[in-house]
């Protein structure tokens, strides 16, 4: 069939350039969870992972290969064999596979970290290319660090994998070093430079050191660059990837100047950026574009009366249009669990029985505590209750005295691993004394680098939103947590933290990445 000219594809790396990033770790339910949710939101092509990392990353790359129906799953490799033989063996049982394989093209890299010739490593770069060819037609090859390589070798790389056998090449501006009308040259130089370009899909992969991502890849767009790599909230390396929220909305906002489409269904952004940040526990920046809590807040008086004139006046898009509704109330008291079901089907999740009555009787808990019940809320319960994958630490009961007189202590019950241990805590307020008491039953001690509280929804009797971030190693991890009590949100908070952490420890088995 003949590919649409005029489409963009979207290539989401989230699981891949943005797990590996701080803070982002996820373990296998939660990448099959978010892997779901990309299929659903319409995304081309899901980078599920880099396969040779660990046995972890392996794992999870096979379980969303087998899974995922209608997106793309690529598996990341380097340039050698037992790299790409390692992501084929994870991807194989997709419906529709794609090896990516990448290795250096600047003299940067070239003579300081791979220490090999241009010769060598453009035949590398096309043997890779012929080998992953011999599992799958479906080929991507990166020359990282692009934008810092010399053109003419840039393009002969690209024109011998294309020889190779690659149908999308994708041109990464891996440190986030060019600037907009520069990498729009850099594409349409290749387009004209690279005879065999046929029907060569080229993609783009931009790092947002400077903060020029998005800019980056949509100034290769109107360069004739068809493939986008993103990230959902734009997380990745350092200072991330070019956000896919930021990337789709400009691309359907501006159709008039650019004229192409995705299959995204922008409805479902705005879930996709909650679900990162309730499995992250890494929350968007309020003025962050598309997804941030003020993206759609007018506080002028000038643009609020323009508004209710006519929404046109300072509204380029809708809320609506990228599945932000007004919070509305939802459920209650007195839902029943027909009701529960029925709504959770409208937010597009459809449970076991087992599952909705387990999260019926959160509902019914909540309910007693909080008169409205909110989209936000049910997607905190859904998370805590239903998506977190088994762990080491869990709360079972906590008990706490404080207030201007007494010192505040608190009493705690935890099941850690199969064992059932209470403890106690004293601090100089009731957060201090419960995290006192989660370290004295886990015995362990990481140092906190950060605790901040959020309001899921408006009101006095709002659920909390808590997220605790500890030091591990000269790495951190950030857990979080949601109940209408803070204290017991903050205790929930350090505890998945606890748990990220122990996560992190597994995946401490990484192998080393070094290109070789
Ligand atoms: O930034 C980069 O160059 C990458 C490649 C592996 C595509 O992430
Ligand atoms: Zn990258």
């Amino acid at each position: 069939m003949k590919r649409d000219k005029n489409h963009v594809y979207i290539f989401d790396t989230s699981l891949r350039d943005g797990e590996q990033s701080p803070g982002n770790s996820m373990n296998t339910e939660e990448k099959l969870l978010l892997a779901r949710q990309l299929e659903k939101l319409g995304v081309d092509i899901i980078e599920a992972g880099f396969p040779i990392a660990s046995e972890g990353d392996f794992d999870a790359v096979r379980q969303i290969a087998r899974e995922i129906r209608k997106s793309q799953v690529a598996g990341l490799a380097r340039a050698n064999k037992q790299d790409i033989d390692r992501a084929w063996q994870a991807i194989k049982g997709a419906a529709h596979p794609r090896i990516h394989t990448f290795i250096s093209s600047s003299d940067i890299h070239l003579k300081y970290q791979l220490k090999k010739s241009r010769v060598q490593v453009l035949r590398e770069a096309a043997a890779a290319v012929k080998l992953a060819k011999s599992y799958t037609p479906n080929v991507e090859f990166s020359p990282m660090d692009a934008t810092r390589s010399d053109r003419n070798y840039l393009a002969e790389m690209v024109s011998a994998v294309i020889d190779a056998g690659a149908v999308t090449v994708n041109i990464p501006d891996t440190v986030g070093y060019a600037v907009p009308d520069e990498f729009g040259s850099l594409i349409a130089f290749l387009f004209d430079r690279v005879k065999n370009m046929g029907d060569t899909v080229i993609s783009v992969h931009c790092h947002n050191d400077l903060g020029l991502a998005v800019a980056n890849s949509l100034a290769a767009i109107r360069a004739g660059a068809r493939q986008v790599e993103c990230t959902i909230n734009g997380i990745g390396e350092r200072a991330g990837n070019t956000a896919m929220e930021e990337i789709v909305m400009a691309l359907a906002t501006r159709r008039d100047l650019f004229g192409l489409t995705t299959q995204i269904k922008t409805d479902q952004i705005y879930k996709t950026s909650r679900l990162l940040t309730q499995i992250t526990g890494i929350p968007v920046q309020p003025n962050k574009a598309i997804v941030g809590a003020n993206a759609f807040a007018h506080e002028s008086g000038i643009h609020q009366d323009g508004l209710i004139k006519e929404k046109i006046t300072y509204e380029i898009m809708t809320p609506q249009s990228v599945g932000i509704s007004d919070s509305h109330i939802v459920l209650g008291k007195h839902s029943g669990r027909a009701a529960i079901s029925q709504h959770l089907k409208k937010m597009g999740y459809i449970l076991n029985e087992d599952q909705l009555n387990r999260v019926a009787a959160k509902v019914k808990d909540l309910a007693d505590v909080k008169k409205d019940i909110y989209d936000e809320d049910m997607e905190a319960i859904l998370y805590e209750e239903i998506y977190r994958g088994e762990e080491k630490y869990n709360l079972i009961y906590l008990n706490v005295v404080s207030g201007n007189v007494a010192i505040p202590t608190a009493t705690m019950e935890m099941q850690v691993g199969k064992e059932v241990i209470r403890d106690a805590g004293f601090g100089n307020g009731p957060v201090d004394a419960t995290f006192a008491a989660i370290r004295n039953i886990t015995k362990t001690n990481y140092p906190l680098l950060k605790y901040a509280v959020n309001a899921i929804t408006g009101g006095a009797d709002a659920q909390g939103e808590t997220m605790v971030q500890l030091k591990y190693n000269g790495n951190s991890v950030i857990g979080r947590g949601a109940h209408p009590d803070v204290i017991v949100a903050s205790a929930k908070a350090y505890i998945n933290a606890l748990n990220r952490l122990e996560f992190l420890k597994d995946n401490a088995k990484k192998v080393k990445l070094e290109l070789s």
